[in-house]
């Protein structure tokens, strides 16, 4: 069985941080929010993937390669504009053939292994599309699922009245029916194919559309200011693993902590879970729970906790803690000493600071 992530589209909802950067590498718990995606449909079985790529193709073909780390082939299929969910699995139709297959959504991050339903689906043939459906407080920002006597009868993207709390997440499994039922679609009111529609279209032509409700949690990364509740989830599979030659003078590890063989902290304390990334260096410093910390960056005599700080940032000599905080890559922050004694600021678009 094959599978396609979709990895494609504009990361315009998490200005500033994916303006320029594709929102599906958010790393939560220092791993591309996109590799989680990818690990789900190997443990399910799949080891031909093909991801869909937009604008920013070289940043996902660059992140995952050929796919060999997790011994797949990767093919990588062109959106020349992020035309809709069901625009992507038509273009990606001569990649997958008449077989039954895998689609997720590249930035969203589930808990609860799928493995078990794709296993059972590949197997029946008297599926022809399922659903993996979560219970949400918000269900108006996703396509909404209406059941009736434990049967899928209606789907509605993002309405303004949801006619249930029960939403489908961005993980969907298909057969070849998909293909007619989406050249039948118009595009919706926001331009796009949508694979709602396309799924309502398999349920009125009397296809059987089956569904699970997953457990745990569920986020879709793509929409949520809540980066630092899925970093803290992700941290909290953490493993622990630190190389003690990484650890200099006056250092304190305790909890669960990952630091990278390339990591330098000295004279600092860290209490897991927090993972620390390649060439990273500590110094003089207090990094507290839930905090992920990404490579090449430097803090120095600075305090930090629940936060995520991307690559290639420095936080120097800042006096206040600094808490529950998303840094964006190549971040400067500094404590100065210049007259006047003022706040010297240089500050993406749609940046939020709270003093
Ligand atoms: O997250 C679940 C929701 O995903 C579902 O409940 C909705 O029914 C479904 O339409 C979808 O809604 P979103 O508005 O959240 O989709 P979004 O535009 O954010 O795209 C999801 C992912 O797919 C994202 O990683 C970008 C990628 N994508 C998107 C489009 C529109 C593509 O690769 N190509 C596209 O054309």
């Amino acid at each position: 069985m094959k599978g396609i992530i979709l990895s494609g589209g504009k990361g315009t909802r998490l200005r500033p941080l994916s303006y320029t950067n594709a929102k599906q590498l958010i790393p939560l718990a220092n791993k591309p929010v996109l590799f989680y995606a990818i690990e789900q449909a190997v443990e399910a079985g799949i080891h031909d993937l093909g991801i869909i790529v937009g604008d920013t193709k070289e940043q996902i073909k660059e992140a995952v390669g050929d796919g060999s780390r997790w011994g797949i082939k990767v093919t990588y299929i062109e959106q020349d504009a992020p035309r809709g969910l069901a625009h992507a699995v038509k273009i990606a139709q001569p990649f997958l053939g008449e077989e039954r297959f895998l689609m997720m959504l590249g930035d969203n991050f589930t808990e609860e292994s799928i493995a078990p339903f794709v296993k059972r689906f590949r197997d029946d043939e008297s599926i022809n599309c399922f659903l993996f459906l979560k219970r949400v407080p918000d269900p108006e920002k996703s396509g909404v699922v209406e059941l009736r006597d434990g049967k899928v009868v209606r789907l509605v993207e993002k309405p303004k009245v949801p006619p249930s709390n029960l939403v489908a997440t961005g993980i969907y499994l298909f057969d070849h029916h998909v293909f007619p039922a989406i050249d039948r679609l118009k595009p919706s009111w926001r331009g796009e194919l949508e694979i709602t529609e396309t799924i309502q279209n398999l349920i009125d032509d009397g296809y059987t559309v089956d569904y699970h409700e997953l457990e745990g949690w569920w986020i879709d990364t793509g929409k949520s200011d809540d980066i630092i509740l899925a970093n803290r989830l992700a941290l909290s599979r953490l493993r622990g693993c630190v190389d003690e030659t990484c650890l200099h003078g006056e250092t304190d590890v305790s909890g669960l902590v990952e630091i990278a063989p390339t990591a330098y902290i000295e004279n600092s304390v860290i209490r897991g879970p927090v993972i620390i990334g390649e060439n990273t260096r500590i110094i003089d410093s207090y990094v507290g729970p839930f905090t992920s910390i990404y490579h090449d960056v430097l803090i120095r005599n600075s305090e930090i906790e629940n936060s995520v700080v991307l690559e290639h940032c420095e936080i120097l000599d800042v006096s206040r803690r600094i808490e529950s905080s998303l840094i964006g890559r190549h971040a400067y922050i500094a404590n100065s000493e210049k007259k006047p004694k003022a706040l010297r600021l240089v500050i993406a678009d749609y940046s939020n600071i709270q003093l």
